[in-house]
C-alpha cells in the first residue's frame, strides 16, 4: 500500500475524488496527511470528515519561500511518503522540493501543457480561440508546470465560459487524476530515475504521454 501525503490550498475537490477512489478500493494506497498552506481551506475539512490527518503550514509564518519550502521538506519528509499529490497547491516550490522528492510529486494542471503554464487557463483558451482544453497531469520539476507529463484529458470547446469551462474541467481531473494515481500505486507508472523517463506497463500510450478524449 502506497504512503500518499496531498498538498492542497483551497477547495479539495481532487482531493475528494481520490479519497472516494481509495474508499472503493479503486486505488490502492493510504493518505497519511493532508498538508495545507491555507487554514480555511474546505479541503481540510474534507480530509477530517475522512478521518484523514491534517496539517496546516501558513506560508505567511515564513520570511522567505526557501524557508516555507524548508520547513515542508521537513515535515514531508518525516511522513517518509512513497507519493506527494499536488492537487490545488497554490505555492510556487523552490527546488529543493522536487529534487529530494524526484519522480514521486505530482501535480494536475487545467491546460494542455506546454500550452498555458501558471494561473487563467480557461480565459487564455478562450482568448485564443482553442478549439480544445484540457488537463495535464505531469511529475514535478523545478520548472513550473514544466515537468515530464504523464496523462492528458482534452475536451472539445463549445460556446464555453469561463465558468462552463471550469465546471468540466474539474469533471475531467476527476477522472484522469485518480486513474493516473490508481496504475501508479498499481505500479504500472512509475518515473524511471536512471534514463530520465516515465515507464508505462500496460498502458495505452501515445507521443510516450497517456491521452484521452472526454465528452463531458
Ligand atoms: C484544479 O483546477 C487544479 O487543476 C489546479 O487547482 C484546482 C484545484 O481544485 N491545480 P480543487 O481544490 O481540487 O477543487
Amino acid at each position: 500500500m502506497k504512503k500518499i501525503i496531498v498538498l492542497i490550498s483551497g477547495s479539495g475537490s481532487n482531493l475528494q475524488s481520490i479519497i472516494d477512489n481509495i474508499n472503493s478500493k479503486n486505488i490502492k494506497g493510504e493518505i497519511v496527511e493532508v498538508i495545507s498552506n491555507e487554514n480555511g481551506a474546505f479541503g481540510l475539512t474534507r480530509a477530517k470528515n475522512a478521518n484523514i490527518n491534517t496539517f496546516v503550514l501558513d506560508h505567511r509564518l515564513y520570511k522567505t519561500r526557501d524557508m516555507y519550502d524548508k520547513a515542508l521538506l521537513k515535515r514531508l519528509s518525516s511522513l517518509n511518503p512513497d507519493l506527494i499529490i499536488m492537487a490545488g497547491f497554490m505555492r510556487i516550490l523552490t527546488p529543493i522540493i522536487p529534487n529530494y522528492f524526484k519522480g514521486k510529486i505530482l501535480n494536475i494542471h487545467p491546460s494542455l501543457l506546454p500550452l498555458y503554464p501558471g494561473l487563467d487557463t480557461h480565459q487564455k483558451a478562450i482568448n485564443n480561440k482553442d478549439k480544445c482544453h484540457g488537463v495535464s497531469v505531469h511529475y514535478v520539476s523545478p520548472v513550473l508546470d514544466g515537468g515530464p507529463l504523464i496523462a492528458q484529458g482534452r475536451i472539445v470547446i463549445n460556446n464555453d465560459e469561463v465558468s462552463t469551462l471550469i465546471k468540466r474541467i474539474h469533471k475531467v481531473e476527476h477522472l484522469i487524476y485518480p486513474l493516473v494515481i490508481k496504475y501508479i500505486c498499481d505500479e504500472k507508472i512509475y518515473f524511471d530515475i536512471a534514463l530520465n523517463k516515465i515507464i508505462y506497463k500496460d498502458i495505452d500510450v501515445k507521443d510516450d504521454i497517456i491521452k484521452k478524449d472526454y465528452e463531458i
